[in-house]
């Protein structure tokens, strides 16, 4: 238990039977949340904190928001759960506005309950429409943790250990990410003219059967690190899958709705994919995500590998209704415009903070989705696991709660959040930053707080 955060008995009392019967990943000290408002949650001692990640990025509106509240409670009282084998008004509705929302021809959702389920749906598909069976993703990608998409994440190999044989037989992780920040050729954008995707190219030729149904891909790269690819990235990744004979996926779960200044991330570039996939913020914490392709991919894929894909919960009435509200809400209040107008001043505010610390490497990410880099120092750019978690629970000290991966930390508040509170955000932060430099605390312990940093790895 820390000595720097005071809690009540019950507060102790709660972490204790937490740590006990509740099998889960936690960062130190065990905070038990209880409410949360706008921006804010707050603790069961009434303590609040910057919620710096919308929940796991799903709650685009901040919690509570009085709209969905009215809608959640409304839909309780007429009908809650139903046999997958009929449909439900909001359903209907929310896949037609989710279309409405898409470029091209993307026209039909097949549901899900998990960004990882909606990913394996996409899968399903790919390999239904090509009689292929590699699927080919991109190095440092992350596409959910059941077992055919770990097979094709590549963020914490850690917690691949131990699976064996449950891992996917095909090949897998053949593109290297454009990660511009710590080059994997070597090389300078944009004089390298993305020699990247060549030699990726070159690995597809060598490590696959040649048997490609698709390429799965983050639109920008959030889990291995914020890695927001180059302009022409995406487009040539299309032609790569034309080329291959195979499908482009792109993964949107940490993205749509909004949060990078577009609905869409990948809209930001020149780019048509067959498949797109959407979970979190789409879903407002209901847990209703899903899969979006073309009509004619639908029809040939129908009834050829478990497809369509249904299940006990996919487009349920109660989250139906409610992801459908927040997407309204989000489209009427222009949401994507704030992200981008104030992801412009959160990273003025931040890149001050990258200025004046010699930890911080980097800041990457687009509209109201940045993450910092943490370094030993900005010459070597060693990633520093250590200064990272310490900086996250001072932060926390501050109340300000956030999501600390490896090196990695995120700023993904709600899309509603205010100039006034970016400013005391990042004050906080930069108190935190202080005493974490310092060297505060010194015993840092950060193997039990994350699956995706599960054993103290070497630098990467
Ligand atoms: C990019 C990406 N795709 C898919 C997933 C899996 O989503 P879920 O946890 O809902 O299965 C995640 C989860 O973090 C993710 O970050």
């Amino acid at each position: 238990m820390s000595k720097d955060f005071s809690f009540s008995n019950r507060h102790i009392d709660l972490m204790e039977r937490d740590a006990k019967t509740v099998f889960g990943w936690r960062y130190e000290p065990r905070i038990i949340l209880e409410s949360g408002k706008g921006v804010f949650v707050t603790d069961v001692d009434g303590n609040d904190y910057y919620d710096l990640t919308a929940g796991m990025m799903c709650m685009v509106l901040g919690h509570s928001h009085p709209e969905l509240t009215e809608t959640i409670r409304e839909q309780a009282g007429k009908l809650v759960h139903e046999s997958s084998w009929y449909s439900n008004p909001w359903a209907i509705e929310f896949a037609e506005l989710i279309t409405s929302t898409l470029p091209g021809n993307l026209k039909v959702v097949n549901f899900a309950v998990t960004g990882s389920e909606a990913n394996e749906i996409a899968m399903r598909m790919a390999i239904a429409k090509t009689g292929k069976h590699d699927i080919v993703s991109v190095l440092r990608g992350l596409h959910g943790g059941s077992l055919a998409v770990e097979a094709v994440t590549s963020v914490g190999g850690e917690r691949k250990g131990g699976l064996g044989p449950l891992m996917m037989p095909a090949r897998s992780n053949a593109i290297l990410a454009p990660f511009c920040f710590r080059c994997p050729v070597n090389l300078e954008y944009p004089s390298c003219d993305i020699d990247c995707l060549k030699l990726s190219e070159d690995m597809m030729e060598h490590m696959t059967s040649k048997s490609v149904a698709a390429i799965i891909a983050e639109s920008i790269l959030v889990p291995g690190g914020m890695i927001v690819p180059p302009d022409e990235w995406l487009p040539r990744m299309r032609k790569l899958a034309d080329d291959w004979g195979s499908l482009l996926i792109l993964d949107e779960a940490q993205l749509a709705p909004a949060r990078t200044g577009k609905l869409w991330a990948f809209e930001h570039n020149d780019v048509m994919p067959d498949i797109v996939t959407f979970a979190k913020g789409m879903s407002v914490g209901l847990a209703i995500c899903g899969t979006v392709t073309t009509p004619e991919i639908a029809e040939e894929v129908a009834g050829d590998a478990g497809l369509p894909w249904a299940g006990t919960y996919p487009a349920d009435p109660l989250p139906s209704a409610v992801a459908l509200k927040s997407l309204q809400i989000v489209l009427r209040d222009n949401l994507p415009a704030r992200a981008e107008k104030l992801g412009i001043i959160l990273r003025e505010k931040l890149d001050g903070l990258k200025e004046r610390y010699e930890c911080i490497g980097d800041i990457r990410g687009k509209g109201l989705y940045q993450m910092l880099d943490i370094v030993t120092d900005k010459k070597s750019k060693t990633p520093d696991y250590a200064m990272a978690e310490r900086f996250r629970y001072n932060a926390a000290m501050e109340g300000v709660i956030t999501i600390c991966v490896k090196n990695y930390m995120r700023v993904a508040p709600p899309l509603i959040i205010t100039e006034a509170e970016i400013d005391d955000v990042v004050g906080r932060l930069e108190t935190a930053l202080k005493r974490a430099v310092a060297g505060y605390p010194e015993d840092i312990d950060f193997s039990a707080s994350s699956s995706l940093a599960a054993r103290p790895a070497a630098a990467e």
